[in-house]
């Protein structure tokens, strides 16, 4: 077989933050798979077939990757920021695990991204420096019940967190119950970070402490950051710097 299958992420928005590994998969590429807004950031070009399609078909999607790759193509699978990370490589392997026996002699290969979480956290300065969990707060691949169950864990064991898909219109409760439950555990104070749309040209920063935190200033398109206890925001210039310790007292 000469095909191959390549997991790509495309980073979370800026050309710049595309890794040479990914530009270079892309330029071999015959085909490129993909959610259709993701697709759309690659440039067409003769030889290369863009195959997008809507979100809610991922193991379809990576079920017609590995298909192609099987008849010999160079397929590409893009997701945005890191592939491995609410994205389509589980979903890959989900396909490659239930799929044809032959599908296992692939050369499959993922290749990383810059992702949504690490990209917000450097516009904002240090908020990851010390331990850090990300959490996905959609419920349409999980149940609300084990969301809420991590959140609370993770508030109470003084991580940092990331919140991915915090919101969306299909359910704007979840995330305002999620502010309730780490204003709880968490109080008033604790540093949290709006970052919508990072390194694209509608990139906005908002940094609040929890109490004037509200479930609006976030969409799809934002990722939410909040800090540990021992999480501070420097003032330098208007620029609000939040950063993490290195260190966590005994
Ligand atoms: C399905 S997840 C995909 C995550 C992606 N694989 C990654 O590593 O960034 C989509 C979520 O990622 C976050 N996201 C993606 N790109 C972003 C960006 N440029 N700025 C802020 N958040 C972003 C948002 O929380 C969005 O709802």
């Amino acid at each position: 077989m000469s095909g191959w299958l390549a997991i790509a992420g495309l980073g979370p928005g800026a050309e710049a933050l595309v890794t040479p590994e990914v530009s270079a998969s892309l330029a071999e590429a015959t085909d490129v798979v993909g959610y259709i807004p993701y697709v759309a950031r690659v440039a067409e070009r003769p030889g290369l077939t863009l195959h997008a399609s809507d979100n809610r078909v991922e193991v379809d999607r990576a079920r017609h990757a590995l298909q192609m790759a099987a008849e010999g193509r160079r397929v590409v699978v893009v997701s945005s920021g890191d592939p491995g990370v609410f994205a389509m490589a589980a979903a890959v392997f989900e396909a490659l695990e239930a799929g044809a026996p032959e599908w296992r002699d692939l050369d499959i290969r993922v290749l990383p991204g810059i992702t949504a979480m690490l990209a917000a956290a450097a516009r904002a300065g240090a908020p990851l420096g010390h331990d850090f969990c990300a959490i996905n707060l959609s419920d349409n691949l999980k149940p609300w019940a084990l969301i809420e169950k991590r959140l609370r864990l993770a508030a109470e064991a003084d991580f940092a967190m990331a919140f991915y898909n915090p919101r969306s219109r299909a359910r704007p409760e979840g995330f305002a119950r999620a502010l309730e439950l780490l204003r709880d555990v968490c109080g008033d104070d604790r540093p949290v970070i709006f970052a919508r749309a990072v390194s694209t040209p509608g990139e906005k920063l908002t940094v609040v402490p929890l109490t004037k935190a509200r479930p609006e200033m976030a969409d799809m398109r934002t990722v939410v950051l909040v800090g540990s206890s021992l999480t501070r925001v420097l003032r330098a210039g208007d620029r609000p710097l939040v950063y993490t310790p290195r260190s966590a007292p005994e």
